[in-house]
């Protein structure tokens, strides 16, 4: 019988699914994060571990693990995951692309007008009483209709957040590796370079994996670039920020704000980061519904059981 360890309590229909195909299954049932020593221990003869995003699955976890066939990440992104020695090890390593796409792409959009439109200063406002009637010039925000939106990374979630932008009667810009022609057609969406989409861009939307090629892809000269009325939003991965810089760059109100679900040392935010009025932050929500955290559990566990099955499953991130 194959042995399976969930790092953490993920919707009931994904461990439901599971125990039935694994009886034995272990759950860890804490409330709050696995500790490192306790994870590694808790790796020691399992076939198969489905984990969290927050989790390091690198080598000295697979030495510890030393019988693992599948990691189950419950997540899209896996750069927590060294993705190289597993495949050098021959673990499947498989992931939840899809199913969080909407949720996460509604989130950027949420960041966006909590921070243009300043919701989150309003409600501070209003709970502290320091609303006196309406007033001319009460918490003036910049408006969405009409303007330029820049996608970095037009994957799934980058061309869902562009498509949303329809109603908005938006000009769409976008930067990534590959050209995206029926996203062109259907958006009237213009590809162009980084420097450009930041030059021209009102609101400025990251979409990007975290890799090599992406840590710290803004830094303190791209967020000088940016339009002194343009508000960056983060939904992609805290890294692909300088965090440092930004919050510079909002202290000196060099952009007007920023909307966060991401942060480089998660869950500890940069120095004045929690200080500044002008910056929307969310404890790393892009996925957070209902529908579907409930997928996403469904969809790991099927490929988690898929790979002890010896059957191929259908999110494979190292189908080599
Ligand atoms: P995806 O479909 O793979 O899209 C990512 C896009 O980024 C790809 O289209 C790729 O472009 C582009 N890209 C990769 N490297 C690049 C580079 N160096 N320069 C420019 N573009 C680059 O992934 P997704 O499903 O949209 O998810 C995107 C990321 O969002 C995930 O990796 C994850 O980190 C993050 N995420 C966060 C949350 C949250 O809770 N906040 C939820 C879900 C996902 P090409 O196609 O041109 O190669
Ligand atoms: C969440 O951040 C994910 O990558 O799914
Ligand atoms: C505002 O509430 C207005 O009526 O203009």
């Amino acid at each position: 019988m194959h042995k399976v360890f969930v790092t953490r309590r993920i919707p009931q229909e994904g461990l439901d699914i599971l125990s039935a195909a694994f009886p034995g299954l272990e759950v860890y049932a804490d409330d709050s994060p696995i500790s490192r020593d306790e994870l590694l221990n808790k790796v020691r003869g399992k076939d198969g571990i489905l984990c969290l995003l927050s989790e390091q699955i690198d080598k000295e976890l697979m030495d510890a693990a030393n019988t693992l066939r599948v990691i189950a990440n419950y997540a899209v992104g896996y750069d927590n995951i060294d993705v190289v020695e597993a495949t050098r090890r021959g673990i499947i390593v498989t992931n939840t692309p899809g199913v969080l796409t909407g949720a996460t792409a509604e989130m950027a959009w949420a960041l966006l007008f909590s921070v243009s439109r300043r919701v989150v200063e309003a409600d501070r406002l209003v709970r502290k009483k320091g609303f006196r009637g309406w007033e001319p010039m009460l918490l003036l925000g910049e408006g969405v209709s009409g303007k330029t939106l820049g996608i970095v990374g037009a994957g799934r979630i980058g061309q869902a957040m562009a498509r949303m932008s329809r109603g908005f009667d938006m000009r769409v810009l976008y930067f990534s590796r590959s050209r995206k022609e029926d996203f062109e057609k259907n958006l009237l969406a213009e590809k162009v370079e980084l420097d450009t989409l930041l030059r021209e861009s009102d609101f400025v939307s990251l979409h990007v994996p975290l890799t090599q090629e992406t840590y710290h892809l803004i830094g303190q000269r791209e967020l000088s670039l940016m339009k002194k009325t343009a508000y960056l939003i983060n939904t992609s991965r805290g890294p692909v920020i300088d965090e440092k810089a930004l919050v510079e760059t909002l202290r000196e109100k060099k952009i007007p704000g920023a909307g966060l679900d991401v942060y480089e040392e998660e869950p500890v935010l940069a120095p004045g980061l929690t200080e500044l009025d002008n910056v929307v932050l969310a404890p790393h929500l892009g996925s957070a519904t209902t529908e579907t955290r409930r997928n996403m559990a469904v969809m790991a566990a099927e490929d988690l059981i898929a790979a002890l099955r010896d059957e191929r499953p259908k999110n494979v991130v190292n189908p080599e």
